[in-house]
């Protein structure tokens, strides 16, 4: 079951593969990258046919971000791919630094193409004396000024409200739709689960590309990082689910949905969640629950010795590849998903 698509390997997502940008077209976009994840960047740009532009991102003896562009960009239109996971404060400097870096060599834009927002969970009070660090990271990357914002399956849409610059939130449900279309599950068996009520948006599009019903759980939060159920609507008995998510932290809210789905009657379960943060044991508790697959994509990159047998990994790189070559062409970016 271990997959991690590379450069050049078939690619699920394969509906996003369009033509390849003219030679005098890629003269005037460039890509860089940081730390955060270089291997979806190399495939992002393999599926372009262009190279990642040479810079230094590193690390000063004091742990401060070094960063130095090594060629000129004057005049160019500069996408930076770097999601802000974990280490999510390095990355997301990392970031802020380059653009900084980028805009004083005087590039005519730069698109922080964010794959994975970091602290997008925060993007509201919820009591008093509390941040809204969604909101703060925000402000942060426009100061550092970027032009434009790229990034999938953001947590709370209300972010993208965020920016007073253009923010593309892209969906990874079309390459996870596709995926789980090729397993040619009978449809009527198939029901599609939101974990909470706060997916429901999400979950009923994905039924709706498969064709599939629909259930919800409710669930608590006890504590932070811990999850109960407390409810499932929907006919889950006899039935094939799987559990729509877009990210997977802890794994708890997987594993006590797929607990609670077992317990009234649902034949076997899948997961998809686009982001895999994957904290602390997740890995160890999704081997040991009674999920059959996991299916996550590159947002985040899962390293081969973190993988398991569970956790599929598709990627998003001809996703995020032809968003760039349509915005960088003034083409529309939501006809993707029509
Ligand atoms: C919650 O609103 C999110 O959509 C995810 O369900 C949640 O963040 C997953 O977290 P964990 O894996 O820690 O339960």
């Amino acid at each position: 079951m271990n997959s991690v698509l590379l450069a050049g390997s078939e690619i699920p997502g394969g509906e996003f593969l369009k033509e390849r940008p003219d030679a005098e077209h890629v003269k005037q976009f460039r890509l860089f990258t940081g730390n955060a994840n270089p291997e979806l960047a190399n495939e992002i740009a393999d599926y372009l046919d262009v190279r990642i532009g040479s810079a230094l991102v590193s690390r000063f003896m004091n742990q401060e971000i070094q960063v130095r562009i090594e060629e000129n960009v004057r005049g160019a239109e500069v996408f930076v791919i770097q999601p802000t996971c974990t280490p999510v404060n390095d990355n997301l400097m990392e970031l802020l630094i380059m653009i900084d870096a980028l805009k004083r060599a005087s590039v005519r834009t730069v698109t922080a193409v964010i794959p994975y927002y970091g602290y997008a969970k925060h993007e509201e009070k919820t009591a008093g004396r509390e941040p809204i660090s969604a909101k703060l990271v925000a402000n942060l990357i426009t100061v550092a000024g970027a032009d434009r914002v790229m990034t999938i399956d953001l947590h709370a849409a209300a972010i993208q409200g965020f920016f007073d610059i253009p923010l593309d939130n892209l969906m990874a449900t079309p390459i996870l739709a596709k995926y789980f279309r090729e397993k040619e599950f009978p449809k009527e068996h198939l029901v599609i689960v939101s974990p909470d009520a706060g997916g429901v948006a999400r979950a009923r599009a994905f039924a709706g590309r498969l064709d599939a019903s629909l259930a919800i759980i409710f669930k608590k939060r006890p504590r932070p990082d811990e999850s109960e159920v407390i409810e499932i609507v929907g006919e889950v008995e006899g039935r094939i689910a799987i559990i729509m998510d877009d990210l997977i932290s802890t794994g708890r809210t997987l594993i006590t949905g797929t607990n609670a789905l077992m317990a009234r009657g649902a034949r076997e379960v899948y997961a998809c969640g686009t982001h895999p943060v994957l904290a602390g044991n997740a890995l160890e508790l999704i081997e040991e629950s009674a999920l059959r697959e996991v299916v996550v994509t590159n947002t985040i990159a899962v390293p081969r010795d973190h993988q398991n047998g569970k956790i599929k990994v598709l990627s998003v790189a001809p996703l995020l590849g032809e968003a760039i070559r349509r915005i960088s062409m003034n083409l529309s970016v939501s006809e993707l998903f029509v």
